[in-house]
């Protein structure tokens, strides 16, 4: 019955988890969620006042299918101003979220039977559009052990006549570790010589500490010929994620082939979320500022609980608000009777005996590895940390 296209493709891994969360809570229990993917800070003032004055001046029409120009202009300053990378009002696209951006891309760009490079553990939804589009992912395997980068030599290996892309977010999801701009320059050299395009999404590159440097590979445009398209949004940084919007900036002919694509799926973004970016991206950047105070807060909080779990590996994330550990050292155990597998049995696990909800690697091409999101407040992440760590000491006794 269904398209041959969903044969290919399949759903969110966190289902299962999702789905056994809502049956815990049903049956009374609390659950902890130290699973989300999404700031738990509200959108500041000035942007929902912003959306308030749209809303009064009657701003409620369609826009133009790729944005308003007001918006596009004011984020090319945007992206100067924060990563010195320069594009002009016709090479961005505002879709509804990164997400859509990503999707509108990857449909413009890639045919079936090409192959597009995703750097592993990565977001699932770059694996799954490739397929969806019939390409084939290919996947390069990282881990602890490189600090989850990849190595000039190690992209250089997997090109081959037909690679379209490499696909890849900086900082990461699920990692947090970011590249600096010598790492992403060795990247760059390899894809020089070569029709290769970087698909870089950069939509945590406002959430890194330590002042750890950023670059984005948008500097490098030149270099690889205008083969770089940067994906971002309002969702993480300005804690915005229920205003459905994010942008393309890449070379006009991609970016007026995304623009067709969303000329016939959604069109524009909402008006009322177009203003408010506005607002967003060329206002006072102090709460951009407090928030990744407080989530440095929290991450310098988790490290140290971390590090007292036995069995648990991790690096420092430099950036977004994820850690990511590896976990294997539980494999083998069977705490209830069903040996722990896999990272599925226990994030399932740790859900049922601790009551809190984590991302098993699995979801993000990387078994051995569990996701733990510090974007809540740190009362419930100590609440959480205990129980996982009294139900994980619990286990490695047996
Ligand atoms: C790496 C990455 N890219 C893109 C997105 C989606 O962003 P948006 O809300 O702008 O669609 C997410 C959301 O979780 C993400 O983690």
């Amino acid at each position: 019955m269904l398209s041959q296209m969903m044969s290919r493709i399949s759903e969110s891994g966190t289902m299962r988890m999702a789905a056994e969360a809502i049956k815990l809570r049903s049956q009374g229990y609390e659950i902890i969620n130290l699973g989300v993917g999404e700031p738990d800070f509200n959108t500041s003032d000035f942007i929902k006042n912003a959306a308030k004055d749209a809303l009064d001046k009657n701003l409620t029409h369609y826009t133009l299918n790729r944005g308003i120009k007001e918006l596009r202009d004011v984020i090319c300053n945007w992206l100067q101003a924060e990563f010195n990378v320069e594009y002009s009002s016709d090479e961005i696209i505002i879709s509804n979220g990164a997400k859509q951006a990503i999707f509108n891309t990857i449909l413009a760009l890639v045919s079936p039977g090409d192959e597009v490079i995703i750097p592993t553990p990565c977001w699932p939804t770059y694996i799954e559009l490739i397929k969806a589009v019939g390409a084939i992912p290919v996947l390069l395997k990282t881990g602890l052990e490189n600090n989850f980068k990849i190595s000039p030599e190690q992209l250089k290996s997997a090109l081959s006549e037909k690679t379209k892309a490499l696909v890849f977010s900086n900082p990461s999801n699920p990692t947090g570790m970011t590249y600096d701009g010598a790492e992403l320059k060795g990247l760059v050299d390899v894809l020089k010589d070569t029709n290769v395009f970087i698909l870089s999404d950069e939509i945590y590159s406002k959430l890194i500490y330590d002042n750890c440097p950023f670059d984005s590979v948008g500097i490098y445009r030149e270099v690889l010929k205008d083969r770089i398209i940067l994906f971002q949004g309002v969702s993480k940084a300005f804690a915005m994620t229920g205003w459905r919007l994010g942008f393309a900036a890449g070379p006009r002919e991609v970016i007026k082939a995304c623009d067709i694509i969303q000329g016939h799926a959604t069109s524009s973004v909402s008006s009322i979320s177009q203003y408010a970016a506005v607002a967003a991206f060329s206002g006072p950047q102090n709460d951009v500022i407090k928030m990744r105070t407080q989530f440095d807060e929290r991450r310098k909080f988790v490290m140290q609980y971390l590090k007292k779990i036995p069995g648990m590996k991790f690096i420092k994330p430099d950036g977004a608000f994820y850690f990511f550990p590896k976990i294997d050292a539980f494999y083998g155990i069977s705490p209830d009777g069903t040996e722990i597998k896999n990272s599925t049995d226990l994030a399932l696990y740790i859900l049922r005996n601790a009551q809190v909800s984590v991302v098993p690697g699995q979801g993000f091409a990387a078994e051995h590895y569990l996701r733990i999101s510090y974007a809540n407040s740190l009362s419930q992440l100590e609440k959480g940390l205990k129980a996982i760590k009294r139900t994980l000491d619990q286990i490695k006794r047996k």
